[in-house]
């Protein structure tokens, strides 16, 4: 049987050190971090995961400012927009959550922020300075996977990681972070996706598979190890008429079996999930000292 990886703990226990830090701030007369976020149409998942990281900033004691935009809205009012919270000094970071519409180029949006406000590290700048072992903004979600391994004290060293997936926000910056030098760090990646041969054989070899494709119950026992590490970043929503949300949340990973066969496992809900917004916070507290000296 497999060790639970708590990411709800977890972050729960980063958030808490965020609030103290906030505290300290505030009583010294300073004003607080301050995150906006700009959503573009009404993407029900999208919805979620924004409004869950503005009353996650309401709950530690950072001030958040949500931005709501019609899903009609043009590429160059969507610039403009990013420009004024570009030169808004009362902010220290803001994110625009993706996906955006089709008739919106995501590469363009993204490279118009300023890389001193892209708490998501999603800025080419920002994501080469990762790639070169920099001081940056690391994105959210392969942070807080780092984070998890870091806090349950788990040597990645010298061991073969496989990521699934090479998406620009997940995929892709976790096989340079895990390959990065540090600790957690200098693993062997091997990055698969799509087009990949054989990813049955390669799984099998490795000491930790991080999943981030989006298939639910993809990843099953006898693709794993024994005594892998397995970290689980699928968030599906898979129609269920039981719940009273229609709908329940289902990982990559087929988690009764692969639980089973692991040494560490993510649970979904409840695993990188939780870590993604509490990465999100400690990124705009780090843009709140980076500006502020
Ligand atoms: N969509 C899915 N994950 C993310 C994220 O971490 N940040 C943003 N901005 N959009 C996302």
């Amino acid at each position: 049987m497999s060790t639970l990886l708590d990411g709800k703990a977890t972050s729960n226990q980063i958030k808490e050190e965020l609030t103290e830090q906030v505290a300290e701030l505030t009583s010294a007369g300073k004003r607080p971090p301050h995150l906006a976020a700009v959503l573009v149409g009404n993407d029900g998942a999208s919805l979620t995961y924004v409004g869950s990281k503005v009353r996650s900033c309401q709950k530690i004691g950072f001030e958040s400012t949500l931005i709501q935009l019609d899903d009609t809205i043009t590429q160059d009012e969507l610039l403009a927009t990013i420009d004024k919270l570009n030169k808004d000094n009362s902010l220290d970071g803001f994110i625009v959550q993706l996906p955006l519409p089709k008739h919106i180029n995501e590469e363009v949006v993204l490279d118009a922020i300023n890389p001193k406000k892209d708490v998501d590290g999603f800025h080419p700048t920002n994501f080469g300075k990762m790639a070169l072992g920099m001081e940056t903004f690391i994105p959210a979600t392969p942070f807080g996977i780092m984070e998890l391994l870091k806090r349950y004290a788990l040597d990645i060293s010298g061991k073969h990681a496989v990521v699934i997936g090479r998406s620009h926000i997940v995929g892709r910056p976790m096989s340079i972070l895990l390959s990065n030098k540090g600790n957690p760090g200098n693993a062997t990646v091997t990055l698969t996706h799509s087009r990949t041969q054989n990813l049955a054989e390669i799984t099998k070899e490795a000491d930790i598979v991080v999943s981030a494709l989006g298939v639910p119950n993809f990843l099953t026992a006898d693709m794993v190890k024994e005594g892998a590490i397995i970290i689980d970043v699928g968030i599906t929503r898979v129609a269920d008429e039981q719940h009273p949300k229609g709908y329940v949340i289902v990982g990559d990973v087929h988690f009764e079996e692969v639980s089973k066969k692991a040494s560490y496992i993510t649970p979904v809900p409840g695993g990188v999930g939780p870590m993604t917004i509490a990465m999100l916070l400690q990124n705009t507290m780090l843009a709140y000292t980076r500006n502020a000296s």
